[in-house]
């Protein structure tokens, strides 16, 4: 049991099921639960390498930054669950968590690495970690999600540590949610709860907003539990004794109206997100019928999407040390090296078991992606498990339309911070992927080169006289298409080469059909 430790002393507790009492580990055992605990609570040594101190002035979202860390935590928010309804509970800023993990497949190190980017994500949205706890089963307990043993364990830390909440690695069943909240006597949050909740943090547009909301709607309305008479340390009884939120109607109870409520404000939500999509729609439709190439950037969160957009292009977007910074598509305009004018979007960061309700939340961003030309993945290079990572977000790739026809390149950055025999490793293992820092810039030229050498070429052959009144058109050629051969005749400039459809059609509009084929 973790009695002799202070309240500030984090340790990580890993067991079997017929475990050593936390008491009877070794000096031994002790130091290395501590090590593994340090290893995951402390980003500098993660893939999650926080990038303080080094040159930021990429960013110019630094007051969006401000703001986004004024509006995440509530501290000294009323924890009486008697004055708040339990919608209003769900959503309270997480404070002091305590992390917990059940390892029932895998090795240690998948478990640890899993329960890392747990820490960086309740980090994220805004807690501060104490503790984690990794328990070794052969499954979940039905009914508490831990053992029990364990769980009353865990309460104990809890209480030692003065948390508040106890995150779960986990999507949790509402009954198990419910059994470990009694025991803990704590807020229990699970894996897709907090990724909603970073996501709610990090939604700008009206669009992104509420289509978050829509999600942790639907993800709260089965999970509705009510104040049980167990959670009576800080609710202090009134609430399950009938008190609390006022505005009840006669003979409904509290969790009913709970549930009144949000299936009104879901209803209202889709409302709002139906009247929204049209005007998505033309956006996009109006950059697809320009023809301009267009390049999706995909990635794990936190993989460098935005700061390598940045790079690319020159333009200041935000870039955060925290998971999810990006919600809402970015587009930027640039040019190739040959003067071809393309589109980049950011695209939102995905993550291992992404909530389903996010995916469908996001499908319309995510369609972004299926009518990209090409698709450029980030993978964070000094990641331990790249190969994770790859897969996590080709599954949420996989359930686009039209990806799979779509060119993809692999760009490994972050190179900077991988040790060289990892970079060796990478080169090995990916021969095809570029290697890139977007931090120092190495390897940026290439993936500039690599990407517009995938850039789909214009297809339609012209060779035609432009009259010298239509100057626009020429001027279109340049940006657009290729020119072979460029010469001043007396009716106007001859042109051969090769543009997009849509000049196409404007030149057969003016030389005819012709435009094609000697429209001379
Ligand atoms: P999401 O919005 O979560 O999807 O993140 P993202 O993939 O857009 O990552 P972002 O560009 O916000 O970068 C995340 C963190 O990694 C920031 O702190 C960046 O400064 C840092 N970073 C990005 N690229 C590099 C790099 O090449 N080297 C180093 N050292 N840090 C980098």
């Amino acid at each position: 049991m973790a009695t002799s430790r202070s309240a500030h002393d984090p340790q990580l507790i890993v067991e079997d099921d017929a475990a050593t009492p936390h008491s009877e580990l070794t000096q031994e055992q002790e130091a290395r639960a501590h090590d593994v605990v340090a290893r995951i609570l402390a980003r500098q040594a993660s893939a999650l390498v926080s990038t303080q101190g080094q040159d930021h002035s990429l960013d110019a979202g630094e007051w969006e930054k401000d703001a986004r860390a004024g509006t995440r935590r509530v501290r000294g928010f009323t924890q009486d669950r008697s004055e708040i309804s339990e919608v209003e509970y769900r959503q309270v800023r997480l404070e002091r968590v305590v992390l917990v993990g059940l390892r029932t497949s895998g090795t240690q190190e998948e478990a640890e690495n899993s329960l890392r980017e747990l820490a960086a994500l309740a980090q994220t949205a805004g807690s501060e970690v104490c503790d984690a706890v990794i328990q070794r089963r052969t499954h979940p307990d039905p009914k508490t999600y831990l053992g029990k043993g364990k769980a009353t364990e865990l309460a104990e830390i809890v209480r030692a540590h003065d948390a508040d909440t106890v995150i779960v690695d986990e999507e949790l069943a509402p009954s198990q949610r419910r059994g470990l909240e009694d025991v803990v006597d704590a807020k229990v949050v699970d894996r897709t709860a907090l990724i909603l909740d970073i996501f709610a943090q990090h939604a700008k547009s009206r669009e992104g907003k509420a289509q978050v909301e829509l999600a942790q709607l639907e993800y709260l309305l089965p999970r509705l539990r009510g104040w049980g008479e167990s959670m009576s340390r800080q609710a202090g009884g009134r609430v399950a004794a009938g008190a609390g939120i006022g505005s009840r109607g006669p003979g409904e109870t509290k969790i009913e109206l709970d549930r009144r409520r949000i299936r009104t404000r879901m209803a209202k939500l889709r409302e709002e997100i139906r009247k929204m999509e049209p005007a998505r729609r033309t956006q996009r439709l109006s950059r697809r019928k320009g023809s301009v190439p267009s390049v999706a950037i995909a990635g794990y969160t936190n993989a460098g999407k935005s700061t390598l957009l940045n790079r690319l292009t020159g333009a200041g977007i935000l870039v955060e040390d925290a998971l999810f910074a990006t919600l809402d598509p970015t587009v930027r305009q640039t040019r190739s090296a040959d003067g071809r004018v393309y589109t980049l979007t950011d695209t939102v960061g995905f993550v291992r078991r992404l909530p389903t309700q996010l995916v469908e939340a996001f499908r319309s961003t995510l369609e972004e992606i299926g009518e990209a030309d090409v698709i450029v993945h980030v993978v964070d290079a000094a990641h331990p498990d790249p190969q994770g990572q790859i897969d996590a977000v080709r599954e949420v790739l996989s359930t686009i339309d039209g990806v799979d026809d779509i060119t993809q390149l692999l760009v490994f950055n972050k190179a900077d911070l991988a040790a060289p025999e990892h970079i060796a490793w990478l080169r090995t293992a990916y021969p095809d992927a570029v290697i890139m820092s977007a931090y120092t810039g190495d390897g940026v030229d290439e993936a500039l080169g690599r990407i517009e050498a995938l850039l789909p070429r214009p297809h339609r052959a012209i060779d035609c006289v432009i009259p010298y009144s239509r100057g626009e058109l020429i001027n279109l050629i340049h940006e657009d298409g290729e020119i072979d051969l460029e010469e001043y005749d007396p009716q106007g400039t001859h042109v051969v080469g090769r543009v997009p459809e849509h000049i196409f059609a404007l030149l057969s509009d003016v030389v005819g059909t012709g435009a094609g084929s000697q429209g001379r």
